[in-house]
């Protein structure tokens, strides 16, 4: 919790050590500084957003001080969707990037918010039932290492804040890119590091003092937040990021950065 545990900004070579290659040589995958077996770090992911479900919407927004929802919508209109189109929203958690999607595909379009854990998506659900896109919006429980859906099924894919809790990240986005149409585009929007140093200090301070109290006072586990806040400082950077998509075989790949950084989205196309 305190500032002593924060882990640092990881250089280039630990942050190589987050990435599939090390995870399946060494049998261990990390979550935060607490390291797992290869196949049980899925089972401590989901137990954190058991305990945080409930209040994952409100947290999201007095962390971020709402701005959360600005990236949110900025990165959803990066995506240049069309009506019509059918959208995958990866780790979608409660439905927050479905429901933008949703209000630009028009009423034949569909938004399938996929996510491996039921209580987040039944928060979502509930959150939406009386919504106008509720009927565009559909909910399936799955593993994003294995995605249900057979290949060339949607015209987009996209993953915002969950691509760094899988256990093998390269293996999600080679998921996302099977399942999208040739011409179908990637977006992934996720956290990363400031570009300035005197603000990268106080966030840092923010995220491992302030961050975790608030976690302790209003869900009842500080735990939770400063886990948070380590895997963002183990994440690729943007370039190393894009360089992954691209091994991938996303092309044409861009990247913009927000809030000084904090926030970046990626987005790419499937040839
Ligand atoms: C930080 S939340 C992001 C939710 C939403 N995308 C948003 O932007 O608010 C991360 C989500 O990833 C989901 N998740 C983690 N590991 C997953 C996996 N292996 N497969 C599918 N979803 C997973 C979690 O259950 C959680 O809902």
């Amino acid at each position: 919790m305190a500032l002593w545990k924060n882990p640092r900004w990881y250089d280039a070579i630990k942050r190589t050590k987050q990435l599939d290659d090390h995870v399946q040589r060494t049998g261990r995958a990390a979550f935060g500084l607490k390291t797992y077996g290869e196949t049980e770090k899925v089972d401590a992911v989901t137990c954190h957003f058991n305990r945080v479900a409930t209040k994952y919407d409100f947290m999201n927004s007095l962390l971020s001080f709402g701005i959360q929802q600005a990236w949110k919508r900025k990165a959803v209109r990066l995506l240049a969707l069309n009506r019509g189109d059918k959208v995958l929203d990866v780790c979608g958690g409660t439905g927050d990037l479905a429901r933008l999607a949703a209000s630009r595909i028009g009423p034949k379009g569909q938004v399938v918010t996929y996510d491996i854990n039921r209580a987040m998506m039944e928060v979502g659900r509930r959150k939406f039932f009386e919504s106008s896109l509720n009927d565009r919006i559909f909910w399936v429980q799955g593993d994003a290492e294995r995605i249900s859906f057979p290949e060339h099924s949607f015209n987009a894919a996209m993953v915002g804040f969950g691509i760094r809790n899988l256990t093998h990240l390269k293996k999600g986005f080679q998921e996302m890119h099977r399942v999208l149409k040739p011409g179908g585009k990637l977006l992934c929007l996720e956290f990363s590091k400031p570009t300035h140093p005197v603000f990268r200090m106080v966030y840092d301070i923010y995220s491992f003092n302030i961050m975790p109290l608030l976690g302790q006072l209003i869900v009842g586990s500080a735990e939770s937040y400063a886990c948070l806040s380590e895997t963002i400082r183990m994440f690729p950077l943007p370039e190393e990021l894009s360089a992954i998509l691209r091994n991938t075989g996303f092309q044409k790949i861009n990247y913009h950065r927000m809030t000084n950084s904090i926030a970046v989205v990626h987005v790419g196309l499937k040839e």
